[in-house]
């Protein structure tokens, strides 16, 4: 039974480390917390050696007393079980429980996330901290939830300890059952490679290429890292079931090699994230004139919501990032940090935590700036905070039982996202096209969401809450998600497929069938040729006819081109090829299936060839009849039986002009709006 009564209610915190100040300064930061809207802190995620300076001499005494201060000043707690940073005294004595890097050099203490998930050792070390520290606070009247270790997978998503390997054969005689299933599986008569005893197994290791595996074992390797790290979370959510089936557990962050899905539906309450909105807005996509940037987070928020439709920030941007030694942000201008805190918000997020109370005066993250600087007077960025806290105080009992809203989805899964790091004849694209689209969507002002496809779990009601499924490139699709696939256009669903969907199976193999191989009679079309478009290839265009009402259009063909024929007459074929030896030729059709439409795309989705989709489909942003707004501002709805959130995001410095064809009231402010009207740079408005 899920705790999902943990985010109820609307909740800001902040992210707080005793262990690293002097006491006297604890009860006045409680005290200032308290007075800018803060009711929870996350604490204890790193402090192993304060818990347990010495192999099985326990010390609880400092957070005894910061604990009980929070409490006095009516803050709640979120406890961090701090195996993230195994102490010096137990990777020294026991260094069996680091991780190696591919060439097998260990990874030694002073960073952290230094360890492997498969060490027995680790095990049992993590099991008796957890277990000590749920005894410890169990009845502690401030804690009302965990986050278990932080952020797996951050800093370093590859395992190849000695661990590791073992595990990964025992992981693969468990799969296999026998060798000769893994050699077919792997495809070994490939190059000799075939096993003949399991000693001869490991995880990919150096080899004549330097970093080159054997695709299918690379792939089964990612699976692999995934269900141990699901199977080390496993050891400490047991414990906290046990121990405090009173208090809730997630854990934060979303990073590679992990079935986020998997985790949360089998250990956790609900889902965690940490927002830095500016890794997005300096990285994002610099070639484009028109990036967008911000929304690459609120992409991301999506797929967070994909997890947990309701979710916690467990830490949000709170001034400017940076290492000492990498990362070097600007300082969020005035109003960014509202802003993104309400872009947390809009996506589905019920409790936010600032990451962090105070910067850090030492250690690597001394320029990752917290709410208080170093000298810890009133600055910006508390102001803004405490503004914040002000609006939630007001509006969030009405935010909080609201869901995001969206009747389009962008589709993703593990087995492409993992097989695509590898195989460039594919995995480069979803990201390109995935991008594409929610930059069309999000200029159109059209709220979308992230759907992840999980063979054998999704199920035909979850793909029936939208109207659209866009799936970009799914090379490896199984029969049974063709199948499922087919059923939801049948009952009125439209699908859009890019190029090289359909071709493999979960193994990684090629099928012995004409492309679009699974996805074949869905879309009613086979691939006559198929070609990288690169080196001598001049870049092809796609020649669309006039849609309803508008002129023809000429879109690009980018980076991969798939020659359509079609094979079934309720095929129709809505764009050609505009050059090549191949002009003239189909590059994008619809198949009319049952009630539904499954569209296929022949080459890489760019924003145009999205727009052109969207337009031929007639999808327009559900606001369009009253609400006309710049492509700066993001349109994201939240709703419930009360009626729609319009959450309205200014990401532009400079004020936005608003349309309102009908009069609505800004739940922020109480004032009621019509006709034209500004929104401030970096504002927010929540319409109702
Ligand atoms: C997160 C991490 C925090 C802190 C922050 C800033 O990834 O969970 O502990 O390191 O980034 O670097």
């Amino acid at each position: 039974m899920k705790h999902t009564e943990a985010l109820n209610q609307m909740r800001l915190g902040v992210c707080y480390y005793p262990e690293q100040w002097p006491e006297e300064l604890w009860d006045d930061d409680f005290r200032r917390m308290k007075e800018l809207g803060i009711s929870v802190v996350r604490v204890a995620e790193f402090a192993w050696s304060v818990f347990e300076p010495s192999e099985g001499q326990f010390d609880f005494s400092l957070f005894d007393r910061a604990l009980e201060l929070a409490h006095k000043h009516g803050i709640k707690v979120i406890i961090g079980t701090p195996t993230a940073t195994p102490p010096a005294w137990l990777t020294h004595q026991y260094p069996e429980v680091l991780n190696a890097t591919y060439e097998g050099v260990l990874l030694r203490h002073g960073l952290r996330r230094h360890y492997n998930y498969n060490s027995v050792k680790y095990h049992e070390l993590s099991a008796i901290i957890t277990r000590k520290l749920a005894e410890q606070y169990k009845q502690h009247p401030a804690v009302i939830g965990w986050q278990i270790d932080n952020e797996f997978n951050c800093e370093i998503g590859e395992f190849y300890s000695q661990a590791d390997h073992d595990a990964f054969r025992e992981w693969c005689k468990r799969k296999y059952g026998t060798l000769d299933n893994l050699n077919e599986a792997w495809g070994t008569r490939f190059w000799s490679q075939t096993y003949s005893q399991w000693e001869q197994v490991f995880l990919s290791r150096p080899n004549a290429g330097g970093n080159q595996p054997n695709p299918h074992l690379a792939l089964d390797e990612k699976r692999f890292v995934s269900d141990s790290t699901i199977a080390y979370a496993k050891i400490q959510a047991d414990i906290l079931r046990e121990v405090v089936p009173h208090h809730w557990i997630t854990t934060n962050g979303l990073f590679g090699h992990l079935d986020s899905h998997r985790l949360q539906d089998d250990l956790l309450d609900f889902f965690s994230y940490d927002s830095y909105p500016q890794f997005s807005t300096i990285h994002y996509d610099a070639r484009d004139e028109r990036p967008l940037a911000d929304r690459k987070w609120s992409q991301t928020l999506g797929a967070v919501r994909s997890i947990s439709p309701q979710f916690c920030i467990m830490e949000q941007q709170a001034g400017p990032g940076g290492w000492v030694n990498k990362m070097d942000m600007p300082s969020p201008k005035p109003g960014q940090m509202r802003l993104w805190t309400y872009q947390s918000i809009a996506h589905g997020a019920n409790m936010v935590l600032y990451f962090r109370w105070r910067t850090a005066t030492s250690g690597q993250e001394i320029y990752w700036h917290g709410l208080n600087d170093y000298h810890n007077g009133p600055n910006r960025r508390l102001r803004e905070a405490g503004e914040i806290g002000a609006e939630l105080a007001k509006v969030g009992e009405r935010i909080a039982p609201t869901s995001f809203a969206a009747d389009i989805a962008l589709v993703r899964d593990y087995d492409n996202e993992w097989d695509g790091e590898y195989d460039v004849w594919h995995g480069p694209f979803s990201k390109a096209s995935g991008t594409a689209w929610y930059k069309a969507l999000t200029r159109r002002h059209i709220p979308s969401d992230t759907l992840c496809m999980r063979p054998g779990i999704t199920t035909l009601a979850q793909l029936q809450r939208y109207k659209v499924l866009v799936y970009p490139h799914p090379a490896i699709m199984r029969d049974e998600t063709a199948e499922l696939l087919t059923e939801y256009v049948r009952g009125g669903g439209i699908v859009i497929f890019g190029c090289r969907t359909g071709y493999k199976d979960e193994r990684g193999h090629c099928y012995m069938r004409p492309f679009p191989g699974a996805a074949a009679e869905l879309t009613g079309i086979s691939v006559e040729e198929f070609t990288v478009v690169k080196g001598t290839r001049t870049p092809v265009s796609i020649q669309w006819a006039g849609a309803e009402g508008s002129e023809g259009a000429l879109t690009g063909a980018e980076s991969f081109n798939d020659i359509l024929r079609p094979e079934a007459p309720s095929v129709e074929v809505v764009a050609a090829f505009a050059s090549d030896y191949y002009a003239g030729k189909p590059a994008v059709t619809r198949n009319r299936v049952g009630a539904g439409e499954a569209w296929y795309f022949g080459a890489v989705f760019d924003e145009a060839a999205a727009g052109q989709l969207l337009d031929r489909l007639g999808i327009v942003s559900p606001a369009a009849r009253w609400l006309a707004l710049p492509e700066e501002v993001e349109l994201a709805i939240r709703e419930n039986e009360q009626g729609p959130l319009h959450f309205l995001l200014n990401y532009s410095e400079q004020p936005a002009i608003l349309t309102l064809h009908e009069p609505k009231t800004d739940l922020l402010t109480g004032s009621k709006l019509s006709g034209t009207v500004a929104l401030d740079g970096f504002g927010v408005m929540i319409l109702i």
